[in-house]
């Protein structure tokens, strides 16, 4: 009898379930490893089903192997103002060019993570669904656009295209089985300690000094911060979210402005409390979003501000913030009615200055106070101002950590090239103290610049002192307005053409670029694409495709905001 079940039994299993594989993707594209994180536990939650699926990012993936695929997972960030990141630029032009194949009887499914205060708000992620689309492939669900709280909402997706795919493949019972040992790895989400975005660790300011001269034309803090007790650790290249609290003053004056006197009673996402407390600790007052000027416009009754929203954003929004809004139409608007319109306060990103190991139970952030100038007066960064001018040694401040897979130092022995102007200096004072530590033995140079040697050579005695002791192989400084005419980092990397060529092709040097995006970034980019052409005989063509492949060998990395 017990035969005869077994065989049954085994009949049974043959006839139902013989899955039907489709060929699956899981793509990423990833600037700080977000969207890698997310892309991996789609993978593993898909593989816990029985479903196969390979996993690779989209520097990685092979043009030629998209017509092979017959479904095609995606989860990409946005940069910037709507750009890829940097391992999806090659694919993010690929897949929308004539190149491209045509994807009949494919699906796909596209996450985007991105942040709504700016303008192209999740734009690579629309870009690779409508690429998608246009080359004939079919949504297997919906696209879905995250904010920065991006948790609750990709864990959503992830069960919606589990589920679909599910009912598309029959899967059988002992491919569920031995699936569910494979787990993959999920170590990423338990090395910083149990403290995240939403359960931040209460930290305590141990130092707080200003670092640039008297004189000079920038406001820039060194800023430690002790994390005793908490557990937390982190990495070079790494970033510390620091949770803003909005300027009293401020608060005070939207709060006239608007007539109302703060304490009335409202409704948040934490709860109840009075208007006066949630301006200044959960909502954003700073940063401007086209949806509010247009709504509070509307309760406003003004035409100015409904044309700014529809015309003038993208200039009204770099020196402007809700309190202008308010001033320039008065509305009358209830205390719930404001925090309605409002968005919730988000945390911001310091690529952190300290490496742990020389500085156990430590974290070093190196802040520039941010601002702007406007007919009514001068407007400041929420948390730079929160961080300069309000926090001295023993104040509290909610942190936690923001790894950065995509910006960490090589093996030992590899040399590095550092560019980091300004605060983007930041995470490679982190880099030099975990060298020196760890006693790597890769050579080091870094490349620095900032308005004045007087006033603006940010850590200058620190990095004298590698200099002479050799942990600094060469140090690189530009100041711009130290002479006539600007000099600029990229300007002294081009000075040593030949030198930083040997480096990276006959060394094989890591490059690594930290600091402001839009201008220095691009330039650098640009500096060094022009070095390969000169020193390595390349035409623009050839040197443009030698820098992809470095940073496909992730040898050139960025931390650029
Ligand atoms: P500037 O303000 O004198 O023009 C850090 O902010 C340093 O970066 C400053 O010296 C600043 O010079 C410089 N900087 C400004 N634009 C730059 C660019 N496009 N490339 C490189 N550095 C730049």
């Amino acid at each position: 009898l017990s035969q005869t079940n077994q065989l049954l039994q085994a009949q049974l299993e043959a006839s139902v379930a013989q899955p039907v594989a489709l060929k699956t993707v899981v793509l990423y594209g990833s600037q700080t490893g977000n969207a890698q994180s997310i892309a991996e536990n789609l993978h593993q939650a898909l593989s816990q089903k029985g479903i196969d699926a390979e996993l690779v990012s989209t520097a990685d993936f092979k043009a030629n192997k998209l017509k092979e695929q017959q479904v095609i997972l995606v989860v990409a960030s946005t940069h910037g103002e709507g750009e890829p990141p940097d391992d999806a630029i090659d694919f993010h032009e690929f897949i929308r060019s004539k190149r491209a194949p045509k994807l009949a009887d494919v699906q796909h499914a596209v996450l985007s993570l991105g942040d709504s205060s700016y303008e192209f708000f999740c734009q690579t992620g629309k870009d690779f669904d409508q690429a998608l689309t246009k080359l004939g492939s079919k949504a297997l669900v919906e696209r879905v656009d995250c904010d920065l709280d991006y948790a609750e909402p990709s864990q959503n997706w992830i069960k919606q295209v589990v589920e679909a795919l599910e009912k598309l493949t029959t899967v059988n019972n002992t491919a569920n089985s031995t699936a569910v040992g494979q787990t993959g790895s999920a170590t990423d989400n338990l090395v910083t300690s149990q403290y995240t975005r939403d359960n931040p660790f209460t930290a305590t300011i141990l130092d707080n000094q200003k670092i640039t001269g008297r004189d000079s034309v920038k406001h820039i803090n060194h800023i430690e911060i002790s994390l005793e007790d908490s557990g937390i650790v982190y990495e070079p290249g790494d970033s510390l979210g620091i949770w803003p609290k909005n300027n009293l003053q401020t608060v005070q004056e939207i709060l006239a402005t608007l007539k109302l006197s703060g304490e009335e009673n409202v409704t948040v996402k934490s709860g109840e409390k009075t208007l006066l407390s949630a301006l200044t600790e959960n909502l954003e007052v700073s940063l401007l979003t086209k949806d509010f000027i247009r709504e509070y416009a509307i309760l406003a009754k003004s035409d100015e501000l409904n044309k700014i929203a529809e015309s003038e954003f993208s200039e009204y929004i770099k020196n402007h913030q809700v309190i202008d809004v308010v001033l320039a139409a008065p509305a009358q608007i209830s205390a719930q009615q404001l925090v309605d319109l409002l968005k919730p306060i988000k945390p911001r990103l310091y690529s952190i200055s300290s490496s742990l190991q020389a500085n156990p139970e430590e974290v070093h952030i190196t802040v520039g106070l941010e601002e702007s100038e406007n007919e009514q007066g001068t407007r400041f960064g929420t948390a730079s101002y929160y961080l300069l001018e309000s926090l001295a040694a023993d104040d509290e401040v909610l942190v936690y950590i923001d790894k950065n897979k995509n910006f960490k130092l090589p093996v030992a022995d590899k040399p590095v090239i550092m560019i980091g102007p300004g605060t983007g200096i930041a995470p490679f004072r982190a880099f030099l103290q975990e060298r020196q530590e760890t006693e790597a033995n890769g050579a080091n140079w870094l490349f620095f610049g900032n308005p004045n040697f007087n006033t603006d050579f940010l850590y200058q005695v620190e990095l004298q002192a590698y200099l002479k002791d050799g942990l600094l192989n060469q140090l690189s400084v530009a100041f711009s307005r130290d002479q006539a005419e600007k000099i600029y980092v990229q300007d002294r990397l081009l000075e040593s053409a030949a030198q930083v060529w040997q480096w990276i092709n006959e060394q094989g040097a890591y490059l690594y670029v930290c600091g402001d995006m839009n201008r220095m970034a691009k330039d650098v980019n640009n500096a060094l694409i022009q070095i390969i052409q000169s020193e390595g005989g390349l035409n623009q063509e050839d040197a443009e495709a030698y820098l992809s492949q470095l940073r496909k060998d992730k040898r050139y990395q960025r931390d650029v905001y």
